[in-house]
């Protein structure tokens, strides 16, 4: 057997007039955790929301909470996002170079600590970087928007990446994000994805957990 494939829903594109109700929809649904967008406008050209809406959100639901920076700056960010109630940060390869710093600030604050790359950067820079690293997640969009078309050309990195794990006994989370659908859901698992982020395939389906068990791969919904 092997391990089930975790869905993470982007809060991105829910109904945030009713964010509670949105979020009830998918934890009912059954949704695995919450993706939260943290976007600052320079890293990527466009802003979503900060820290009293990631506050709120930790109000509302006991799913996990899968923080997504994509800050310039991330480091001095770290703790409010922790006090917010993040339970785990991903940062990106692009904005922070130099991981191992991050890492440890983010292991500190008692957080789990992903990396990120854009789907143009090679994960070269964060071998080093696995054995500390909870989670890995691969763009699958340029960040910055929901909604995006999938770019399966990265498919062949994700399903590198995996194989290097097993060869290396390596355990982070493998996480695919931007435009996953349960029509390219099946790609990503094959190429090794563990945790699939979807935003608008779920938020904005009409059954949202059918729209989740086809993303699993569950055999009543396919
Ligand atoms: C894009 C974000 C994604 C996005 C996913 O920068 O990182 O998490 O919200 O949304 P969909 O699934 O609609 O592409
Ligand atoms: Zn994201």
């Amino acid at each position: 057997m092997t391990n089930p494939v975790l869905i993470a829903p982007s809060l991105l594109s829910a109904d945030f007039s009713r964010l509670e109700e949105d979020i009830r929809r998918v934890e009912e649904a059954g949704a695995d955790l919450l993706h939260l967008d943290i976007m600052d406008g320079h890293f990527v050209p466009n802003l979503s929301y900060g820290i009293p809406v990631v506050k709120a959100v930790r109000r509302v639901t006991d799913l996990k909470l899968d923080t997504h920076l994509m800050l310039d700056n991330p480091l001095e960010f770290l703790e409010p996002f922790r006090d917010a109630g993040a339970d785990s940060i991903t940062l990106h390869l692009e904005a922070c170079p130099e991981p191992a710093t991050l890492i440890e600030e983010t292991h500190r604050l008692g957080m789990e600590c992903g990396f990120a790359v854009n789907p143009d950067t090679p994960v070269a820079g964060l071998l080093p970087f696995v054995a500390d690293l909870e989670l890995i997640l691969i763009m699958s969009v340029e960040p910055g928007f929901g909604g995006q078309k999938f770019r399966p050309e990265v498919l062949p990195k994700l399903a590198a990446l995996s194989t290097w794990m097993t060869e290396h006994d390596q355990h982070a989370a493998l996480e695919i994000d931007g435009g996953v659908t349960p029509d390219n859901a099946a790609a990503c698992r094959r190429a090794g994805a563990g945790l699939l982020v979807a935003g608008s395939s779920v938020f904005g389906a009409a059954d949202a957990a059918a729209a989740i068990a086809a993303l699993r791969g569950d055999e009543q919904a396919s």
